[in-house]
């Protein structure tokens, strides 16, 4: 059922965005995957005939050649994170999220697909719907997180990737349908049980833990999946490990 999906991914040289290339290429799905450098790849994954590498600057790319890497695509899944260093933390682009995510949805408009593509962000729980009040948040909680956003770059990157896309791509696009995944602490582990959740269940003091393996697979459902998809478009599903 999947042999004839093509799907375009961005962040695929990361810790989980390699989990996603693994999983999706075992399902025989056929990958695009946009990266800096091919070297930082998953072992294995660079015969694999389904898989065709794009080595390019994802946000200098020209938008030509970017609406031709998403044509013909059923879903666009990103991984994109700031790398964990202080370059990575502080330097540019503090905006790597956002702007890919902008850039992307808006190849997706101008290729004007028959039917609306799937964009599937991976995000975080320290990311509010911007549409909606988290109950699970109290005050302390959202003056913290107003804090962080201010002082690290990351987070307020990962919060304003959510909110374009909830305020503007919103839910009635006919190109470009979407969810924001939110992991929990991010572990390593095979893929296991997981819950997933519409909103926010734990605090940031408090917090639960994903197993990357976990975040791939949802991902991955929710790329291939109906009914996935259906459940959780225009969501911002909470993921976390069961039990
Ligand atoms: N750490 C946690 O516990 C945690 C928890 C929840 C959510 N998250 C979020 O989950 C996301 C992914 O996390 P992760 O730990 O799997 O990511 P990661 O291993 O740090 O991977 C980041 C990916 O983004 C790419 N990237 C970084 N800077 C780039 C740039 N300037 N241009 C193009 N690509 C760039 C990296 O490419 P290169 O290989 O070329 O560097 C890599 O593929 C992040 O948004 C993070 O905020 C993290």
């Amino acid at each position: 059922m999947t042999a004839e999906r093509t799907i375009l991914l961005v962040g695929g040289t990361g810790r989980t965005g390699g989990r996603v290339l693994q999983q999706l290429l075992g399902r025989g799905v056929n990958v695009r995957a946009i990266v800096r450098s091919a070297g930082r790849l998953p072992a294995g994954v660079a015969e694999n005939p389904l898989l065709t590498v794009i080595e390019a600057d994802l946000l200098s790319l020209a938008a030509d050649d970017l609406q031709r890497y998403v044509r013909g695509c059923d879903a666009v899944i990103s991984c994109l994170g700031h790398v964990l260093t202080v370059r990575g933390i502080l330097g540019p682009p503090r905006d790597l999220v956002t702007r890919a995510t902008m850039r992307l949805c808006r190849a997706i408009e101008a290729e004007q697909p028959v039917s609306p593509v799937r964009f599937i962000l991976m995000g975080s729980v320290s990311v509010n719907r911007p549409d909606r009040p988290e109950p699970r948040r109290g005050s302390i909680e959202r003056a913290a997180l107003v804090l962080l956003r201010g002082l690290v770059p990351p987070a307020k990157d990962n919060q304003r990737a959510a909110d374009f896309l909830c305020r503007e791509i919103g839910e009635d696009n006919p190109f470009v349908q979407w969810a924001v995944v939110r992991p929990d602490t991010l572990i390593d582990g095979d893929v296991s049980e997981y819950v997933l959740h519409d909103q926010l269940v734990s605090s940031l003091a408090k917090p639960d833990n994903t197993a990357m393996a976990n975040v791939a697979h949802f991902m991955c459902e929710l790329a291939l999946e109906q009914q996935a998809w259906d459940s959780w478009k225009s969501q911002l599903p909470v993921i976390v490990n069961a039990g």
